[in-house]
């Protein structure tokens, strides 16, 4: 078996554990002669693991018990439909915060169902900041204030939770699960799964109790939150496998001492790369260090002229999936919890060795 470093930033990589035990159990899961994709969700052993997935995530995150979970399909997207129409009423203002292309998709969303307020805006520098909240210009009596607390793209992270009395949406869809959190900040938090929760499929969603009765009247079924958390997200046939596969990184998450201990290894392995980067006249990162995220680290070669020549050589290195997105161009390395240390010494060892031998 020839497993590469893979640096991508969704779907994205799990650990080989999780994998293994997918392997083992493909044919004949909890002994009932067939595959979890072949297994009905109302069956006893699928119900099982909907609890556990569960049980094992509130552990996780600390979360309390007047917030709901649930794990609807349609990814981080459908969220950021869901998020005006379970919030607001038609002529309620939203306030947005803009710190990159995923913030700046959700507020347009939003302009679609209630008044989409773009409170703050770093696209000026090309999402390279995150504005001081004092001069963010929020709305009196918002119904909610939204913001990404890591870009994907820009690599930006909030190393701060924002104040106010707004209920507070975050998409950490890149973020969760890297560290502790203190959920009762929040109103509600969303994620698709395909960075540190599993495959593409799933979307983990933690709401406020209080909030699960503001949507619209006219908001479909299956896409009010209400509805997933009075039917165990069963409200119709769930994403089984991606569901599986989530609970089964829980687990391991869980072996791996939780987010505390994620968290440390994650700290350890950005500052290590950003150190290299900093370090190099021939790399840069043009993130304010602020800010810089933990998870989606870019980086850009001192000539664009040899992108190419380093895309090619770190495939064949066995580092794959590091071609950064094309509004911030060069290079980009997603290091989510399913990233090893080592590989993430592999790229800097790499990096290290391009710069002699080419730069
Ligand atoms: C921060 C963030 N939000 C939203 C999305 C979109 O997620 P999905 O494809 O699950 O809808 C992504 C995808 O990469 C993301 O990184």
């Amino acid at each position: 078996m020839s497993r590469v470093y893979n640096f991508s930033a969704g779907p994205a990589a799990l650990p080989l554990q999780v994998l293994e035990q997918i392997h083992s159990e493909i044919f004949d899961w909890q002994g009932i002669g067939m595959s979890v994709m072949e297994a009905s969700h109302r069956g006893k052993q699928f119900v099982e693991l909907a609890e556990r997935a569960e049980s094992n995530l509130r552990d996780l995150l600390a979360v309390p018990d007047d917030y709901s979970v649930i794990f609807p399909q349609g990814g981080a997207t459908m969220q950021m439909a869901m998020a005006p129409l379970n919030l607001a009423a038609p002529g309620d203002t939203a306030d947005y915060i803009v710190t990159g292309s995923w913030g700046k998709k959700a507020a347009g969303e939003a302009a679609k169902f209630c008044t989409s307020n773009v409170a703050a805006d770093s696209s000026d520098k090309n999402f390279t900041y995150i504005a001081d909240e004092s001069t963010w210009s929020r709305s009196d009596n918002a119904a909610y204030l939204h913001y990404t607390p890591n870009e994907t793209i820009a690599g930006v992270e909030f190393h701060f939770v924002p104040s106010g009395d707004a209920p507070l949406v975050a998409d950490m869809s890149s973020n969760i699960l890297s560290r502790p959190i203190d959920v009762s900040r929040f109103g509600v938090i969303y994620a698709g799964a395909q960075k540190n929760i599993g495959p593409a499929g799933i979307t983990v969603v933690i709401i406020k109790d209080e909030l699960l009765d503001r949507a619209r009247a006219n908001t479909p079924h299956l896409m009010t939150w209400k509805s997933y958390a009075e039917s165990d997200s069963m409200t119709n046939t769930p994403p089984t496998f991606a569901w599986y596969v989530a609970d089964i990184v829980f687990q391991w998450l869980i072996e791996q001492g939780g987010v505390e201990a994620m968290a440390v290894v994650n700290q350890r392995k950005a500052m290590k790369l950003y150190a290299a980067i900093d370090g190099s006249d021939f790399y840069s990162n043009p993130v304010a260090k602020d800010c810089r995220s933990w998870m989606n680290v870019p980086f850009i070669l001192a000539d664009a002229a040899l992108d190419a020549t380093f895309l090619e050589q770190s495939n064949a290195a066995g580092l794959t999936n590091l071609k950064g997105h094309r509004s911030v161009g060069g290079m980009r390395a997603s290091i989510y919890n399913a990233v090893s240390e080592e590989a993430v010494d592999a790229l800097i060892t790499f990096m290290a060795e391009f710069e002699r031998t080419e730069a």
